[in-house]
């Protein structure tokens, strides 16, 4: 641990929308951020990580009316979805809160009524386009319709993709609603600005003052030549958020409480841990704040996030972290191609700490786009951590636990090697700091390979064989332990799991301390395997899955309004399906089924019928037995994994604990809500 006293770090990802599945754009950032926290807590750092949903706006209303579900129902069911994946994937969150929260609430109202006393608030009138149907102003996106310049077709509002002109929305030709395809008309309403020119030429400065990559803050820097506008931070109703205090009907726009989402998050945190919010945020605090973030969020954070603070009276961060874009395969994720990845799907078929390394072993402190090709990274992973880093301590300790009973040398083979090992943490570590991962990592590898080298060049393998040498086979093995031991304290941030299996097999923490001793005379537990290698098979059968994620998100058919009535079915056809009456006799759990139950489902004189259910989530099979249910009973017999399924029930919800088997009775009090959708 360090000599001197621990930093008081404060440390944040940016938020995900509450709006679909992470994907593995997302864990970049997030594995980047998770690697830098965890090396500042094993430094001895007081390191501490918050993140949350980014809850509010269009969307994500949007999305939970598609889903016939409440924003509320929707943003608690992806927030489970992304806490999971996190996870999963080894991010050790302190917190993980939401901007749909009382802690947001109160500071986005707190800072917004400091703006506005300070006079950073301005209001105006401002023309917008508005769906008289869905009685909603649209934004840019919301808008579709043939380009000005070179008449191309269904163009978003702002820009054309074939030409690249850029407009407004009302010089579209032929605008439409992309929401109810209704022809927009022109509406005026109140909106509320945060006035950013007044924060100019304290940007100016902010921005130069070292808190950025120089990347970031010459871009920033251009922006602010040109001179910044007013922030529009209002939306009308109806929209997703939180009501502005003195403005009935009019909310603040997501990304005005996005950012405040940080120190919502922290400020629950403290309520749980004690700590003391003002430490960290208040204008004087001398702990430190990061923020990690993407290259597309400059702006927000590099701007207009620093501007709020500091009229607000809080303190501004310490600096802003900034990565690039990630790319598969040398090109922008695809979902056709199957390198639109979701973390739910990688991890599937993968360890996390695969993805982990790999991203470190590509990551550097600049805002450079990284790629994630997926051969170098079975090769890569493969060659590394199983053939380098793993290799060591599985050769080596096979002589201490038959020669040595298990007990490492009282004293080291070839002290210059490591001493050198040892010197190399204070690069390593400068490297971690500055979020140089790939350096980091180069450096740990060249280690393992002179380890590797090492005891090749000793071959301890015929030593045992000769008389008399049993002591030498001893000591080189046990120095190889305790270079294998230097390495994983090295890797500690980027594999926590494998670290923990080592640190069980050395039988000691992997603790990185300023004096890294060496282990001697003491014994070590058996060896067992830390990693196995990376099955290019399953890497191709992640990549399938993802195809198939993706088709089967876009079969699903669009939400019926009376709008929009593409995928409507005929009467005619509907007429076939035979809906009965039927008995739940028997249920039982599918063996080796995650969602699944077995039913047998009687239709009286007309037999019983064997149906797979997908509603395990939600139902007991012991409940089920004796009650009636609404089965399609002429639907072809599908065979499945796990048998032949012979019809259907039908069932309704969002899923989870909320799928409901519809039954007479049923009344809203039960939870299904008019225009679910039926499963
Ligand atoms: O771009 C995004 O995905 C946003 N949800 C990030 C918000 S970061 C912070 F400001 F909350
Ligand atoms: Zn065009």
């Amino acid at each position: 641990m360090s000599q001197t006293s621990p930093r008081k770090i404060l440390v944040t990802s940016a938020l995900p929308y509450a709006n679909g599945p992470l994907h593995l754009g997302h864990l970049l950032e997030t594995i980047q951020t998770d690697i830098w926290v965890r090396f500042q807590q094993q430094r001895g750092n007081d390191c501490i990580y918050v993140c949350a949903d980014d809850a509010h706006g269009t969307a994500i209303m949007l999305t939970a009316e598609k889903n016939g579900i409440t924003a509320e129902q929707q943003i608690a069911n992806v927030q489970a979805e992304h806490e999971k994946d996190f996870a999963d994937f080894l991010i050790g969150f302190n917190n993980y809160h939401s901007t749909h929260s009382e802690e947001n609430k109160h500071y986005a109202e707190t800072i917004y009524k400091r703006l506005r006393d300070n006079g950073h608030i301005a209001t105006r009138e401002i023309t917008q386009l508005y769906d008289p149907e869905k009685e909603l102003f649209l934004a840019d996106r919301y808008i579709k319709g043939t380009c000005p310049k070179c008449k191309a077709e269904d163009q978003y509002g702002d820009n054309c993709e074939v030409c690249g002109a850029t407009y407004s929305p009302a010089d579209l030709i032929n605008p439409k609603s992309a929401i109810s395809g209704a022809t927009p008309i022109e509406k005026e309403s109140t909106h509320y600005f945060f006035t950013l020119p007044a924060f100019n030429d304290l940007l100016k400065e902010w921005t130069r003052s070292g808190r950025l990559q120089d990347q970031i803050a010459n871009k920033l820097g251009e922006w602010l030549d040109l001179g910044l506008q007013e922030w529009d931070i209002s939306r009308d109703a109806p929209y997703f958020g939180f009501e502005i205090p003195d403005a009935p009907g009019k909310y603040f726009y997501v990304w005005l409480d996005a950012p405040i989402g940080y120190m919502a998050s922290f400020q629950n945190y403290c309520d749980k841990s004690g700590l003391n919010f003002d430490d960290y945020w208040d204008k004087d605090a001398d702990t430190e704040l990061y923020h990690f973030i993407g290259k597309d969020i400059i702006n927000f954070h590099g701007l207009f996030w620093p501007a709020m603070l500091d009229s607000a009276g809080f303190r501004k961060p310490t600096a802003i972290y900034v990565h690039g874009f990630i790319t598969v395969n040398g090109q922008k994720m695809s979902k056709s191609r199957g390198t639109f990845i979701q973390a739910s799907t990688y991890l599937k078929h993968l360890d996390p700490e695969y993805l982990r390394y790999y991203y470190a072993a590509k990551l550097s402190g600049s805002v450079d786009d990284i790629d994630l090709n997926l051969e170098d990274f079975t090769q890569r992973v493969n060659s590394d951590l199983v053939g380098k880093v793993v290799n060591i301590a599985s050769r080596s300790a096979k002589f201490i636990t038959k020669g040595g009973d298990g007990k490492l040398s009282g004293t080291l083979a070839n002290e210059a090697l490591w001493q050198q090992a040892v010197e190399k943490s204070t690069v390593i570590a400068e490297f971690y700091e500055q979020r140089e991962f790939g350096k980091a990592i180069r450096e740990i590898m060249a280690l393992a390979d002179a380890t590797n080298e090492y005891f090749d060049s000793q071959e301890p393998w015929k030593l045992a064989k000769e008389e008399g040498k049993e002591q030498q086979v001893i000591e080189v093995s046990s120095l190889c332990i305790n270079l294998f031991r230097l390495i994983m304290i090295y890797l500690k941030p980027v594999l926590p799991n494998t670290a923990e299996k080592a640190a069980a097999f050395l039988n000691c923490q992997l603790e990185w301390t300023d004096n890294l001793e060496p282990l001697l005379g003491h014994t070590i537990n058996k060896f067992k395997p830390l990693m196995t290698r990376v099955d290019k098979d399953k890497v191709d059968a992640m990549v399938e899955d993802s195809k198939e994620a993706e088709a089967k998100l876009q079969s699903q058919p669009k939400r019926p309004t009376k709008e929009n009535t593409d995928d409507f079915i005929e009467f005619d056809d509907f007429a076939k399906v035979d809906l009965r009456v039927a008995e739940i006799i028997a249920a039982d759990h599918v063996e080796g089924a995650d969602k699944l139950l077995q039913l047998t489902l009687s239709l009286g004189d007309d037999g019983t019928r064997n149906v797979f259910a997908g509603i395990k989530s939600a139902y007991n099979p012991e409940d089920l037995v004796g009650k009636l249910t609404v089965m399609v009973a002429n639907l072809k017999p599908r065979k499945m994994k796990f048998g032949v399924s012979e019809g259907m029930v039908i069932a309704a919800g969002p899923g989870g604990k909320d799928i409901w088997l519809l039954s007479p009775d049923s009344t809203p009090d039960s939870g299904a809500k008019p225009g679910m959708k039926v499963k």
